[in-house]
């Protein structure tokens, strides 16, 4: 979301019909809440709904810009029923707009550590800073993108292009929030994969341009883009974004198949849905689609200075004239303070930081003063001491590519150089990413990149480069050159005597509305590398990048070692440098898989030039690849990646030590689940009955403490499957510690969905007939040991 997006209201003789309308959403909805533990917050809220007027009810589901509270999203208090109003916040990674507050590692960098506990604990502290500002709904994590294309613009924010990796890393960070006593908001739902022709445009002759259309095959949503939903479900999430893009030709907040059908009915989401900011195109419709909660209030791009709505005014009409039964009011009302009540926001919750609307101010390039307002109270500091687990999670989410003739960890170097861009202090200013304003094409030249930018940014207080960091490490000489542009001249008669490494830093900006138009780093990374290569026999390359890149310096001899650093929030020169002199073992693992060469990946982003652009219904993007997106696609056609899905280096080694065993936990009596008659948040709860255990143990082989990651997955028997399926799918990992020579047993657990596809025709989960392989290993293509299970 972007709250100045300019944005035009949508035309209601445009609406598009849903292309499935079985769902009738007054029959077949599941109504909060009986189930997963908000049984006594749903009793409370039925209780004050009946107690509201209409007017008060539509308060509850209708944004509001400026209410003076100074949040993103804003739902005004409501006196008769002692309700504080909501305050929505920004984002995933931090409270964007906000001061005093910690910028925490990437959805991506979390990822990579494939770390459990750590995915919990961000979620957690993230929450201690929103509650401590006053803030009801934290709006991440990320799972659309999943990352469908390796340039989509925000995947970053999200986790891996991986539903099961995401899956759980979604799931960990809802309980981490939840736990924390903040309600999370899951987004974007769904097929949200690219930032070009994200919403609704308008043509050059003012006609109405749609927004992208998702089209993706009942298959895929299921098994691919829909998984890490449903674990977000299941997790007990407060709330759902849905997002700017359509599905299947209808926008996502309007789409009932979607909200009502997938969502709200298959898996039992019992929260609210809320609009992305100006993802909303109707009233009447989009309630009746599913809709609960309108975002941020206002139509139009002006929204600070406007009162229009499709929700407001024109839902006590709707009401009045029966477009809408007051039924289905109460619903959404029901879905809005049910979560609020389970969590006890209504009890003893902070007030707002009143210094918050200052910074939204000036995030937006309002002065307060010219607001009316006086000078700025100060603001409430909720940073704790979060910025050692960012450290730690910024170390753990490093994965080490490449490391030969003994590069890493540095030995007490007395002589480094430092190249790049990228190892400064950041030049534009420490909240520079943090700004609601366009951003130049690669963000700012001079500085470390710690994380990327739009609605997912964050207001750094400080952050560590790796100039600073390697300073405070080592008191050895250091000898730098941070210019690419002057690295490029290949002038480095500054640079006496030789280094005994070369440290070069480089960068890959990203951010909302824009997607990425490179593989390699940015500003000219490649002659860079070259040019340091060339007089450095040992030089380190570490990447803060987004994702996916190419390499084309890999294979230098001179490159010695290669880190993807990923973004890392506040600490970044700190958590590199923990990793640099092994002070930390890296043990971040890829959670996307880096070509040998762009034209490696497919699905290219669809981009559509010309006069062609303006057909209204011109932006369409048909997901014929299905499944088979990432690893799924190297498997398939039999490309060799330069560094696979799964991989990482450490300054250890391991080694599997027992044969897979496999014990069946439960009789596998039908191909089917049992009938869904009991939907519990997640969907049918017999898909996550638990058939089979899988054990084996690994061993760290070598002579320091180091962590693995080791990776179940499961290969379909081709001929008992649907076409397209892929050649294997991670379904287990396990992160362990271990001490030199120490062993240990790892455990995974495979459920009735974790084995199952989605059949279209039946419109359930269905387990295959014959013979299923599991493989386990240290990456997708380091598989150590197979053993197969005959299902029946
Ligand atoms: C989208 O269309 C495909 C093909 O008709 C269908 O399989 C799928 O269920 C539809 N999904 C939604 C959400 O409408
Ligand atoms: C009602 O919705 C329409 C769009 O359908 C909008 O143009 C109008 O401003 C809204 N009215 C109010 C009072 O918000
Ligand atoms: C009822 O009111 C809504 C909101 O103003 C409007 O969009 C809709 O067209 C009205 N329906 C009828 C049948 O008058
Ligand atoms: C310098 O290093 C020490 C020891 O690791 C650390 O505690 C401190 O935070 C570092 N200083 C900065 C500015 O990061
Ligand atoms: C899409 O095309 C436009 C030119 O028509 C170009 O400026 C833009 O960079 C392209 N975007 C991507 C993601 O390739
Ligand atoms: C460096 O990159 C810029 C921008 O992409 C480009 O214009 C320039 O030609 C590059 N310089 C060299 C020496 O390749
Ligand atoms: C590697 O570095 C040495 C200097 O240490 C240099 O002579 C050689 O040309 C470099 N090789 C490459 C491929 O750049
Ligand atoms: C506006 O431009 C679009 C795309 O070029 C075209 O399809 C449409 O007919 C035009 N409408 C008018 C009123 O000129
Ligand atoms: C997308 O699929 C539709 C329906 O099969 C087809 O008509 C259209 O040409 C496809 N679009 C593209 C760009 O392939
Ligand atoms: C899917 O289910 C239908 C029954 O609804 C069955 O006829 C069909 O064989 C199943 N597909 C596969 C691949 O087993």
């Amino acid at each position: 979301m972007k709250l100045l997006t300019v944005c035009i209201a949508f035309l209601s003789h445009l609406w598009y019909e849903p292309v499935a309308a079985e769902f009738d959403y007054i029959q077949r909805r599941v109504i909060p809440s009986r189930k997963g533990g908000w049984a006594d917050a749903f009793h409370q809220a039925k209780t004050l709904v009946s107690r509201m007027s209409v007017e008060d009810k539509i308060s509850l589901v209708t944004g509001v810009v400026f209410n003076r509270a100074g949040c993103v999203g804003n739902i005004n208090a409501i006196d008769s029923i002692h309700f504080p109003g909501l305050c929505i916040q920004d984002g995933p990674l931090s409270l964007r707009n906000a001061d005093l507050v910690s910028t925490f590692p990437a959805g991506v960098t979390t990822a990579a550590t494939w770390d459990r506990a750590l995915i919990y604990a961000r979620g957690k502290a993230l929450a201690a800073e929103f509650r401590g500002k006053g803030a009801h709904v934290l709006i991440g994590p990320v799972a659309g993108p999943l990352g469908r294309h390796p340039l989509g613009g925000r995947n970053w924010e999200g986790f891996s292009p991986d539903p099961y990796l995401t899956g759980v890393a979604a799931s960990y960070s809802i309980r981490g929030i939840q736990d924390g006593g903040v309600q999370a908001c899951i987004k974007h739902l769904i097929g949200y994969e690219q930032e070009t022709q994200r919403s609704n445009t308008v043509s050059p002759n003012g006609t109405e341009v749609a927004g992208i259309s998702s089209n993706i095959d009942d298959r895929t949503m299921h098994e691919l883009y829909l998984w890490p939903f449903a674990d977000a479900v299941r997790s007990g999430v407060a709330s759902v974004m849905c997002s700017y893009n359509r599905v299947n030709e209808t926008y996502s907040c309007e789409n009932s198949k979607l909200l009502n059908g997938l969502l709200k009915t298959e898996l039992g989401f019992q929260g609210y849905v809320v609009s992305d900011w100006f993802g909303t195109h109707s009233g009447v419709k989009s309630i009746l689609s599913g809709l609960d909660m309108n975002m941020p209030g206002p139509l139009g791009s002006d929204s600070i200075s406007q009162s229009n709505s499709y929700f407001g005014q024109n839902l006590t009409w709707a009401i009045a004239n029966s477009s809408i039964p007051e039924s289905r009011l109460d619903d959404m009302a029901h879905r809005i303070l049910t979560p609020y009540l389970h969590l006890g926001q209504n009890k003893a919750f902070p007030a707002i930081d009143p210094s918050n609307l200052y910074v939204l101010l000036t995030d937006y390039g309002i002065s307060p003063s010219a607001y009316g307002l006086p000078p700025a109270p100060p603001a409430r500091d909720v940073r704790g001491d979060h910025k050692d687990l960012i450290r730690q999670i910024g170390a753990a989410g490093v994965v080490l590519l490449k490391n030969t003739h003994s590069t890493l960890p540095l030995k007490n170097p007395e002589n480094i150089g430092l190249f790049g861009y990228d190892a400064a202090d950041v030049s534009d200013g420490v909240a520079y990413q943090g700004t609601a304003t366009s951003t130049p094409e690669f963000g700012f030249k001079m500085g470390t990149l710690s994380v990327g930018g739009g609605s997912g940014s964050a207001r750094n207080t400080y952050v560590v480069s790796p100039l600073q960091a390697i300073r405070n490490r080592t008191n050895a000489r250091l000898q730098y050159i941070l210019n690419n542009e002057f690295i490029l001249r290949g002038d480095f008669s500054s640079i006496f005597p030789e280094p005994d490494v070369c440290l070069v830093f480089l960068k890959t900006w990203s951010e909302e509305s824009r997607d990425r138009v490179s593989f390699e780093n940015d500003y000219n990374s490649t002659l860079v590398v070259e040019k340091v290569a060339s007089f450095c026999s040992k030089t380190v390359v570490i990447t803060h990048s987004s994702g996916v890149n190419t390499l084309p310096w890999a294979k230098n001899p001179n490159v010695t070692a290669i880190l993807a650093a990923h973004y890392p929030g506040q600490e970044s020169g700190n958590s590199i440098v923990d990793i640099l002199f092994g002070d930390i073992n890296p043990s971040g693992r890829l959670p996307y898989t880096i070509p040998i060469k762009e034209g490696d990946y497919g699905n290219l982003i669809v981009n559509i030039s010309g006069s062609a652009a303006y057909d209204s219904s011109a932006w369409q993007s048909n997901f014929t690849e299905g499944l088979l997106i990432d690893y799924r696609h190297f498997d398939a056609n039999s490309i060799t990646p330069l560094y696979e899905f799964g991989f990482g280096l450490s300054y250890t080694t391991f080694e599997l030590q027992k044969p897979i065993n496999v014990k069946a936990i439960s009789a596998i009596r039908q191909q089917f689940p049992n009938a869904a008659s009991d939907t519990v948040p997640g969907g049918n709860p017999s898909l996550f009955t638990e058939l089979f255990e899988v054990t084996t143990s690994v061993k760290n082989t070598g002579s320091v403490d180091g962590a693995s990651v080791v990776q179940l997955y499961v290969s379909f028997n081709h001929k008992d499957m649907p076409a397209n399926t892929p050649v294997k799918v991670l379904r287990g990992f396990e992160k362990i510690n271990l001490q030199p020579q120490s062993e240990a047993f790892i455990k995974f657990s495979l459920t009735r969905r974790d084995l199952s596809f989605w059949n279209v025709t039946a419109q359930d989960w269905q387990l295959p007939l014959g013979i299923v392989n599991l493989l386990v290993g240290f990456s997708s293509r380091d598989i150590r040991q197979a053993r197969s299970i005959r299902l029946f």
